[in-house]
């Protein structure tokens, strides 16, 4: 039977993969002694070890006869949380969302983690700190704030200034899931039509207008839609959950025609 606990990380340099960090992590929890709360500091490494660990599913660590699994969280050189750990309320939402990702369907899911969201939102479980609230100048930011590596599902807030918006997009077949957790955006669902090679035509459907502590999903194949910031002056931030890890997806940007024409785009992070 596995236990949960909270497991703090620093990454090590050298940091190879599961059984390393397994006999590190060992070793700290014995010599702290903090039983469910220890934390295992590892020393700082660079942006690929990071990378590597977060593409972790699963951490579990052997303490004597004891196995242990954890939440991974990261922290900087300092001590300051970086990535994972800029959402307060943390542990609530992702106590939620690792309960509602284990349901059989992914409209099942979905519509858990739209509960789950909406509710945490509107009751203020959930907060940034203001300085992952700050837009930027030249598109809206995304800013990753939890991925789970249980469930491989990313959290990401996404703050957008007066004026941003998406192009039309597709989300790489993953399903998402977003909560409205300052101001009002505007999402646009456009079907597809017909396509012909890079070339699509679609169709503007559904526009929703999605106001604090609401949510709404989207399930591949009706993944295609825009969001853009509804106030004309000033920020709204949304919380998305995506069923997985997304870096890239389609964009289609508009022709004189009335076709689009499709586009690779590569997903980053802010910080
Ligand atoms: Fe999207």
């Amino acid at each position: 039977m596995l236990e949960c606990v909270p497991l703090i990380l620093r990454i090590n340099r050298t940091f190879a993969g599961h059984g390393q960090a397994a006999s590190v992590g060992a070793r700290l929890l014995e010599d702290f002694g903090n039983g469910p709360q220890a934390a295992f500091i590892l020393n700082d490494g660079g942006a690929a070890d990071k990378r590597q660990l977060l593409k972790s599913r699963v951490l579990s660590i052997n303490v004597g006869s004891r196995q242990l699994r954890g939440m991974i969280r990261i922290t900087g050189k300092e001590g300051k949380m970086m990535n994972a750990c800029c959402l307060a309320g943390a542990e609530r939402l992702v106590s939620s969302l690792d309960q509602a990702v284990q349901y059989d369907s992914v409209q099942e899911i979905t519509n858990q983690v739209k509960d789950c969201l909406s509710r945490l939102i509107s009751q203020g479980e959930v907060s940034l700190p203001e300085e992952a609230c700050r837009p930027l100048a030249d598109c809206y930011a995304r800013r990753l704030v939890h991925r789970s590596p249980d469930w491989g599902y990313e959290v990401i807030a996404m703050i957008w200034g007066p004026g941003q918006r998406t192009p039309l997009h597709d989300h790489a077949g993953i399903w998402c899931v977003e909560g409205v957790f300052r101001g009002e955006i505007e999402v646009c669902q456009y079907d597809l039509l017909e396509s012909r090679g890079d070339l699509f035509r679609f169709k503007p459907c559904d526009v929703a207008h999605a106001h604090l502590g609401e949510s709404g999903s989207l399930i591949p194949p009706y993944e295609y839609h825009t969001i853009a910031n509804s106030l004309a002056d000033r920020t709204s931030i949304t919380i998305h959950v995506y069923g997985g890890g997304m870096d890239q997806c389609q964009t289609f940007m508009p022709m004189q025609d009335g076709w689009f024409r499709r586009e690779q785009k590569r997903l980053q992070y802010h910080s």
